[in-house]
């Protein structure tokens, strides 16, 4: 059998107070519908039909995913209403699992486990034990068996006082929601097609209704509101943080760090307090990571050591490097093995080589520097003229004097030196010394201007 995967997202989200649908709000730095989306398509699902409505437009164009089936669903008519908009596109012979666009963080084995449970005769539902059950659907047993759920607004007192909840996330064959759905009614305390008087049409055709359980509830927690949102960000940060320790890493404090991605890493790391990683990040055996780091998209080799307060994005950095404290690494730079970039230093589409050292207040941009070579504080390079960019290259060995602007294209040869406070707008030849600036002058007596 197939598996097609039916995710609610119509919903107005209120509470959100905000002119962004609710499920594109973001958890760890993705729309939380795209999380779920993500998880369908983990879980090995063949058809992702999204449930859309209020702010249809805004969350295709945001998600922009070509494997996703949209249905729109014109009014919010209820769960029941909202999955049978789907039903149409939906093969007989698949199993359906509904989830939720604002359940983001339903872990993978969680979905599975429903979806290999369900069948011609079985529907799996998840549930959970809550101490404060008020707002959901209870489950309502007889002899132990699931015979209904009723909402809380239409249940008994008896029934509020049942503390299993459904959470909404069900696994059911196609073949029998096309039979049920369209009997559902809207006779109810609240006017809507329940997706959850289905559970009692399972068991009224003699299916067996079975209830699985998540490893945790906050698994299945949905968001109403930006605390709700808040709320889930830590648990998701939190897991990631247990994931980083059980690989391998030291963290100063698992509170404080936040993946926005995919970071991968080997062992013996440490990260210090409030880094943040983005998007696909890896990071190589015993690297030191300082406190207040923004790495994005990079690649860091073994041994490195990145110092506080330092940002790299679209970086890759060999082995051994030493960056920062206050580094800006920007798209495009590649450190060889050894390399240094020092305090207040960006650099931008630089190669830097082997044990090559930029150590303080510079800018490197479309740059090639070779093995070994020192650059002096303040070296800039004018790689832009107003209106072209052009390159610099430095030969191995070469020694940049302080304050140095070179500018581009300009080459420097190996081995060649560049006298302090230069500015080098023509070729220097390996071995040379290139000295370009006024020549000193003392004079006797110097009298300051006074005042008139
Ligand atoms: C639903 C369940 C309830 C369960 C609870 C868990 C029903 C009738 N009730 O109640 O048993 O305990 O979830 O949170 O299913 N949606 C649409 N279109 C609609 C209606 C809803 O897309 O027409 C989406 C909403 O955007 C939301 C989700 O479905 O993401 C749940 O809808 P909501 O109305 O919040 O259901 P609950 O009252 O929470
Ligand atoms: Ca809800």
């Amino acid at each position: 059998m197939t598996t097609e995967v039916v995710i609610l997202a119509a919903g107005q989200g209120t509470r959100m107070r905000s002119k962004l649908p609710k499920v594109l709000h973001q958890v760890a730095g993705k729309p939380m519908v795209a999380h779920v989306i993500e998880s369908a398509k983990q879980i090995g699902a063949d058809v992702i039909h999204v449930v859309i409505g209020h702010g249809a437009d805004q969350v295709k164009a945001n998600i922009q995913d070509a494997d996703i089936n949209w249905v729109v669903q014109e009014k919010q008519l209820g769960t029941g209403h909202a999955v049978a908009q789907a039903l149409p596109t939906i093969n007989d012979d698949s199993v359906v699992l509904v989830a939720y666009g604002d359940v983001p963080l339903v872990a993978n084995q969680t979905l599975s486990s429903l979806v290999s449970a369900a069948s011609d005769d079985t529907l799996s539902l998840l549930t959970v034990h809550l101490d404060i059950p008020a707002g959901y659907g209870r489950i309502v047993r007889e002899a132990g068996s699931i015979k209904a759920i009723v909402e809380q607004k239409d249940a008994n007192a008896a029934q509020l006082e049942i503390t299993e909840v459904n959470t909404g996330i069900l696994a059911v064959s196609a073949k029998k929601l096309k039979q049920w759905l369209p009997t559902l009614s809207a006779n109810n305390a609240q006017g809507e097609y329940y997706l959850t008087d289905i559970i009692a049409l399972a068991v009224a055709d003699g299916m067996q209704v079975l209830a699985q359980h998540p490893e945790t509830t906050m698994e299945v927690e949905g968001a109403n509101n930006r605390q709700q949102v808040a709320a889930l960000e830590r648990f998701y940060q939190l897991q990631q943080a247990q994931r980083l320790m059980s690989e391998g890493a030291t963290l100063a404090d698992p509170q404080r760090i936040d993946i926005r991605g995919n970071l991968t890493i080997g062992q013996d790391i440490f990260i210090d307090i409030n880094c943040v990683f983005v998007g696909d990040v890896s990071i190589a055996d015993d690297v030191t990571i300082g406190p207040n780091c923004v790495i994005e998209n990079s690649t860091i080799g073994q041994g490195s050591v990145i110092k506080a307060n330092s940002v790299l994005e679209n970086a890759i950095v060999g082995e051994a490097c030493d960056i920062g404290p206050f580094a800006r690494l920007r798209p495009g730079t590649v450190l060889s093995n050894k390399a240094k970039i020092g305090n207040f230093v960006e650099t931008k589409k630089a190669t830097i080589g082997e044990g090559s050292k930029v150590n303080h207040l510079s800018y490197i941009g479309d740059s090639n520097i070779g093995k070994g070579a020192n650059i002096g504080a303040g070296t800039i390079t004018c790689n832009y003229d107003g209106v072209n960019k052009s390159v610099t290259t430095i030969g191995d060995g070469a020694f940049i004097g302080s304050n140095t602007a070179l500018v581009a294209p300009v080459s420097v040869g190996k081995n060649a030196t560049i006298a302090a406070g230069s500015i080098i707008t023509a070729n220097v030849a390996d071995e040379q010394l290139g000295v370009a600036r006024g020549k000193q002058r003392n004079i006797d007596g110097w009298k300051r201007p006074s005042k008139k």
